[in-house]
Parts: structure tokens; C-alpha cells; sequence
């Protein structure tokens, strides 16, 4: 994978991380508890490497987002290895709404021995506030809309433009703040910049898009051999090369080019789209026992 170093150029500003960092540290003292939204199909290159350590101390929630398009039995596991780790869990589609109509009670269970303090103290309905954490692109204003029903637009993404803070109420008593600035992914591992790039978090800038569905065609023959042999019609040899791959895939549909060669380019980009969009199937391209 060292050659894979070379031809990464994920783009990290150090001066945003150190602003977001401090952003994130002067609001937490305001946040009863803080959830983390994840790619179900990447949760662990999803994560900003930072937020564990900044977070550490608060009741924290994970959402998995995409469980539309992950591997429902690795969706499971994955959560139960959260919980195993002290954290509550949601699976969700936030696109659909599937699973956010109970964040609020997920929430509330989190903090049941804090609310029964205030309840004590007469403090019954007391606000609960929850910071939103997550890397660009992983669904954050889909989830936060779904949340809190509302319709508009998500704030400004662009370099530059200060999104602004805002509290974003879900009932009378609960409600949310949008990560403060940019949460970078990790940068400094190849194989994080592969699955991000692979499900479309970070765009195709790190690998030409050829190079990049290579290594995804070498993955998916090594993890879901039959869905790949499915979806193309082809057969795979454990010789194969990712690049064989894409040329069988390319031949089957037809996408030729002069004297006779294969359009691999126009193969890779519909490998990426039609995983991106699950239509490949479900995936899950990290599970918990790779963590050994
Ligand atoms: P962000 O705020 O964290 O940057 O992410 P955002 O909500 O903008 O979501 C990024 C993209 O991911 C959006 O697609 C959104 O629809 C999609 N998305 C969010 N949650 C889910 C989910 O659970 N399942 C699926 N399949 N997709 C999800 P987009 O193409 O940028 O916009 P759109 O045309 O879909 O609205």
C-alpha cells in the first residue's frame, strides 16, 4: 500500500482542524450529550480520529447512517461493537427517515440518570442539547432535517462562508447543534482515503477514477465475490486483477472502443456510480474483526 501514499492528495488544512477543534471544545460544555453520525459502510474511515479523544466524558450516541445501502448483517455487528464500547446506537436511513423517529427517546435513554436528577430538583423538561458530529457528506443535515422535520436547506459548505451555529429544536425540550466547522476524515492512512473515495465521501481528486474502481473491484472480489460475478455476469479467478475485472465487466456490457478494445474509463465510472447508488447490492467495506 506505499505506493498508494504517493498518489493520495487528500486536502487538509491544519489551521481549519485546529479552529473546529477549539470550536468543538468551547461548546461542549453546553452539550448534555453528543452524537456522532458514521457511514454504516465505512464506520470506522468515517470517523474523525479526533472526535473520541475531544468527546471522551460525554454520553455519546453513534448513529450508522446508509443502512439502505450496507450490508444489514455487518450494520448489526457494527452496532453491537459500539455498544460494546459504551455507546449508544441508532441505525438509520436518513434519507428515508428510517430510524430517526427515535433518536429523541434514544437520547433521553442515554441521559435517563441526568433527567431524573433534574426531575428531582423540579427541573422536569428541563432543554437537552446535543452537538452533531461528522465528517462532510456522511448525511448530517439529511439526518438533522429528519429529526427535526424541517424542509430547509443546509447551511453553507463552502470554503470561505461561515456556516452558521445553529440550534435546531426536535421537541420542547431537545435540541441539536450542527458540528461547528469542518470535521476532517483521516488523512494520513491509504486505506481510509480508498473507502472514502470508493463511497464517495471525499470525491475522485485522491486516484483517477480507473485506478480507483480497480482497487474497487479488487475489494469487492475479495469480500462479495458473488454479487460482482452477479451484477456483471462475469467469472472471477482468484488471478484476476482488479483491472481484468474491469475489462470483463466492460466487455459484458458492451462498452467497446476502436479496434476492438475495451472502454475500461466508461466501465470505472459506472462500477463507482452503481456502488455509490447500491445497485451493486448492499456493502460493507470494513467489519469489527479487521480491528484485530
Ligand atoms: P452532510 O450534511 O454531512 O455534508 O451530508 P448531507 O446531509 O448533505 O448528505 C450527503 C448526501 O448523502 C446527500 O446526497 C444525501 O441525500 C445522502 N444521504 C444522507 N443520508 C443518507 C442515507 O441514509 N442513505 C442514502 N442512500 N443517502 C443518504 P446528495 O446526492 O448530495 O443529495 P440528494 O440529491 O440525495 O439530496
Amino acid at each position: 500500500m506505499a505506493e498508494n501514499k504517493q498518489e493520495m492528495n487528500i486536502q487538509w488544512y491544519p489551521g481549519h482542524m485546529t479552529k473546529t477543534r477549539r470550536m468543538i471544545q468551547c461548546q461542549l460544555k453546553n452539550m448534555d450529550a453528543v452524537c456522532e453520525i458514521l457511514d454504516a459502510r465505512i464506520p470506522l474511515s468515517s470517523r474523525n480520529p479526533d472526535v473520541e479523544e475531544l468527546t471522551a466524558g460525554k454520553p455519546r450516541l453513534i448513529v450508522l447512517n446508509r443502512i439502505d445501502v450496507a450490508d444489514s448483517d455487518a450494520t448489526r455487528r457494527w452496532a453491537a461493537w459500539f455498544r460494546g464500547r459504551g455507546f449508544a446506537v441508532l441505525e438509520v436511513n436518513a434519507k428515508e427517515g428510517q430510524g430517526t423517529a427515535r433518536f429523541a427517546a434514544a437520547v433521553r435513554e442515554l441521559l435517563a440518570d441526568k433527567l431524573a436528577a433534574y426531575a428531582e430538583k423540579g427541573q422536569a423538561g428541563r432543554m437537552v442539547r446535543v452537538m452533531i458530529l461528522g465528517i462532510p457528506n456522511v448525511g448530517k443535515s439529511t439526518f438533522i432535517n429528519k429529526v427535526a422535520k424541517r424542509k430547509t436547506a443546509k447551511a453553507e459548505d463552502r470554503p470561505g462562508v461561515t456556516r452558521t451555529q445553529q440550534w435546531v429544536p426536535v421537541d420542547r425540550s431537545l435540541e441539536l447543534m450542527d458540528t461547528p466547522g469542518m470535521l476532517w476524515p483521516r488523512f494520513d492512512d491509504p486505506q481510509v482515503g480508498l473507502h472514502l473515495a470508493f463511497t464517495g465521501a471525499v470525491r475522485d481528486e485522491i486516484l483517477d477514477t480507473e485506478t480507483l474502481a480497480c482497487r474497487l473491484m479488487e475489494l469487492l472480489a475479495q469480500r462479495y465475490p458473488q454479487a460482482l460475478a452477479e451484477r456483471y455476469k462475469i467469472e472471477i479467478t482468484p488471478e484476476d486483477t482488479g483491472y481484468d475485472l474491469l475489462i470483463k465487466a466492460g466487455r459484458r456490457r458492451g462498452f467497446m472502443i476502436r479496434g476492438g478494445e475495451v472502454d475500461t474509463e466508461r466501465m470505472a465510472k459506472i462500477l463507482l456510480d452503481e456502488f455509490r447508488g447500491g445497485k451493486l447490492g448492499r456493502f460493507t467495506l470494513e467489519l469489527p474483526e479487521d480491528m484485530a
